[in-house]
């Protein structure tokens, strides 16, 4: 007797990730062109719920409803639907099903999160797991999710990431013999130092940035800059690595900041120059190594592709980076906004309603 399954509810969440090696030119089906490595957040996530129901004519085409934070948003819809069309084109989802998918985040819009990233995971986890009820296959164990991996990755690249933590790897790399393109893996052995590290997310500006990721990765198909950048990207890589696996702070703090400025660096430095950093990022950035200085605490800064920073740090510290956030950093921020977030080891969840 088989059990398969006609029609459903099912809820899943991913959380977002921070890249601290950055993943900036690709090309395919978000293949890469150098490999990342990220950290995997707790509160900031995307929670998807999906209405599904297996239509009988199985020649009937895909039939989609999709709602963001309660309301129809056709700019999204048209993502998602396209996102479907390519994955049941690599036969990950049949055709003839009718969804109603509802999403929202737990964190607002253009603050630095990569929201992409905790969509698509989540979205990502959904259709495999649909996939596994429709077709009476394991929900769950490794081969499972590194499907969702796959799976998130074609949706936007960096979401691949969001499957595992709190340290993941995405991208071929030497000496990692289990890395690949194609999905990310999880980092195993690193310091505990890591286990519980904090994320506090400084808003400087949260209007939306004018060059999209999309944009920003097609250019450096023409960057000067861009054989040397993927070399050097490997090889922080490793050196993060293993910095991540013995705990040296000092180094991680050095290659996630220096990855940080490279990424907007080539940004003002491509054929189409342009600035997303703002000066009260720099005004900040200023700050927090003078801070680190002074009380040598291994505080570091990144950013993604905007002007809002994270502010990376052992759990241990806590107490004391916040107090200085709330004493000289607040004044530069939006509306004296931060959002404190730490790292996932289980950044997915999914569940029946
Ligand atoms: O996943 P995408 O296509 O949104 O690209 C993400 C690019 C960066 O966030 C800037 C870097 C990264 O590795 O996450």
């Amino acid at each position: 007797m088989n059990n398969i399954k006609l029609s459903g509810v099912i809820k899943s969440s991913a959380s977002s990730n921070i890249a601290l090696v950055k993943y900036w030119g690709k090309k395919g089906l978000q293949i890469p062109e150098n490999p990342s490595v990220s950290l995997s957040l707790c509160q900031s996530q995307s929670i998807t719920e999906v209405a599904w129901e297996i239509k009988e004519d199985r020649t009937s085409a895909l039939e989609i409803e999709f709602y963001f934070e309660a309301q129809e948003n056709i700019e999204f819809k048209q993502r998602v639907i396209k996102y479907f069309e390519t994955i049941a084109s690599l036969h990950a989802i049949p055709h003839h099903l009718k969804l109603k998918i509802k999403s929202h985040n737990t964190f607002p819009h253009s603050s630095g999160i990569a929201s992409s990233a905790s969509f698509m995971a989540s979205l990502a986890l959904m259709v495999r797991h649909l996939d596994a009820l429709i077709n009476d296959l394991p929900t769950s164990g490794p081969e499972f999710s590194q499907a969702v991996s796959r799976l998130a990755r074609i949706g936007s690249g960096s979401a691949c990431r969001s499957v595992y933590g709190p340290i993941c790897l995405w991208g071929q790399l030497d000496g990692w013999r289990e890395s690949s393109d194609e999905y990310a893996v999880p980092v195993q052995n690193y310091h505990d130092i890591f286990s519980d590290y904090r994320d506090t997310i400084l808003i400087v500006d949260s209007t939306p940035k004018k060059i999209s990721s999309p944009q920003g990765h097609q250019l450096m198909h023409e960057h000067p800059f861009k054989e040397k950048r993927y070399i050097q990207a490997r090889e922080n890589c490793k050196k993060l690595l293993d910095a991540i696996i013995m705990g040296d702070l000092a180094t991680f703090v050095r290659i996630v900041e220096s990855e940080a400025l490279m990424l907007h660096g080539l940004m003002m430095t491509g054929t189409k120059p342009y600035i997303l950093v703002k000066p009260n990022t720099l005004a900040i950035i200023d700050k927090i190594v003078r801070f680190r200085e002074k009380t040598q605490i291994p505080v570091a800064f990144t950013l993604d592709a905007g002007p809002n920073l994270h502010l990376l740090y052992p759990n241990h510290f806590h107490e004391e980076v916040l107090a200085y956030i709330k004493r000289e950093l607040v004044q530069f921020l939006e509306n004296q906004n931060f959002i404190e977030d730490r790292v996932n080891a289980h950044p997915t969840t999914l569940e029946y309603i």
